[in-house]
């Protein structure tokens, strides 16, 4: 790996690092006052949520890189303890570019950029109406990292109110498909969840094994990567290979290798079919077209397949039985 002290890099340089590797980052659209009511409006990436009682967020406008002067939603903020974030969906985001325009002081960027005002509740700021997601913060905190440009502006906030268009909910969950949401990633790259960009990963309901506790030949097997391990070691209890071996004994000895072609494990490994993949296996297997080490590999692949199937009985079944012995005794009662 490459290493990098930031005490010995430009500030721009460890600047951008930052930006590549702490990726993505959700962007606040963040809208406040002068002291004289003027309305800003500008995005933040350095933006997270850190806890929901109360519900509490955090945005960094920084000293400016080049002459480490403050910005003006960090003075607005500072100023008036209040400010409203709008999360921005793909369809605002060529607006939000143009609102990060370094405008001079009090110019207002809803009019520059072309974004609506959205009145607030209890916060004086608007929100921004093409936004699905809009939150009314007050200050708690600020803590300034360094007073140096480039260095950061914590603005701890709490929400007191929050706004979600009424597309954005799936019966009454906020459906991230919804929300289209962007993040900004380092360089000028953004990210856009939607698509194949998102995925659910529900929970571990139960404490699993533990990769520890994974047999040694599934632990260093070449095919297994480290999501199927994880997933194989997230089961609380390992099947009983014992009994497996009895069952799929039985099984190859009512294969007839004439009836399934050469080709079906390839095919059926392809279509997601692990069960069916398996059937393919034992006729090569019975037709002495494998040998032992190659028959373990395909077993892995049958693992895999029933894993990103969430076949996870399965799944166990073909890695325990793909152990050197196991195949040995199938392979001797074929
Ligand atoms: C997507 C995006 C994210 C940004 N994130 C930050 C950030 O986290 N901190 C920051 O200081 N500037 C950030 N900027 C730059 C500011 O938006 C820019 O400096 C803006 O002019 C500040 O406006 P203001 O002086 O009116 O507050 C970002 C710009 C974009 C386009």
């Amino acid at each position: 790996m490459r290493s990098f002290d930031p005490k010995e890099h430009p500030v721009p340089f460890v600047h951008r690092l930052l930006l590549s590797g702490v990726a993505p980052r959700p962007i606040a659209l963040v809208s406040s006052l002068d002291a004289e009511g003027r309305y800003n409006l500008s995005p933040f990436s350095f933006f997270n949520a850190f806890g929901a009682n109360p519900p509490v967020i955090v945005v960094s406008p920084a000293y400016r890189g080049k002459d480490g002067t403050p910005k003006h939603s960090f003075e607005n903020i500072r100023d008036t303890g209040e400010f409203t974030v709008s999360a921005v969906s793909h369809a605002m985001v060529e607006q939000i570019s143009l609102a990060s325009s370094d405008y001079e002081r009090g110019v207002d960027e809803f009019v520059k950029s072309g974004f609506t005002k959205l009145p607030s509740r209890i916060v004086a700021p608007p929100g921004v109406a093409e936004s699905p997601f809009v939150i009314e913060c007050r200050l708690l905190h600020h803590y300034d990292t360094g007073g140096l440009p480039g260095s950061g502006n914590l603005m701890i906030a709490e929400v007191v109110m929050f706004h979600v268009r009424e597309s954005a909910f799936t019966g009454d969950r906020i459906d991230p498909r919804r929300l289209d949401l962007v993040a900004r990633m380092g360089y000028n790259w953004y990210c856009r969840a939607n698509g194949e960009a998102l995925f659910e990963l529900p929970k571990p309901g139960h404490s699993g094994i533990g990769f520890e506790a994974l047999p040694q030949h599934i632990r260093e097997s070449a095919v297994l990567t480290g999501n199927n391990l994880a997933k194989l070691a997230g089961t609380e209890t390992l099947p009983d290979s014992h009994e497996i071996l009895e069952r799929w004994s039985e099984d190859m000895r009512g294969i007839d290798p004439a009836e399934v072609e050469a080709d079906m494990f390839e095919v059926e490994l392809r279509m997601g079919q692990a069960h069916r993949a398996l059937l393919a296996l034992m006729a090569d297997w019975k037709r002495g077209a494998l040998d032992n080490p190659g028959i373990s590999r395909r077993l892995q692949h049958c693992t895999q397949v029933a894993l990103e199937h969430n076949e996870l009985t399965f799944a166990w079944e073909c890695a325990l039985m793909s152990h050197a012995d196991a195949v040995a005794a199938l392979s001797a009662g074929t």
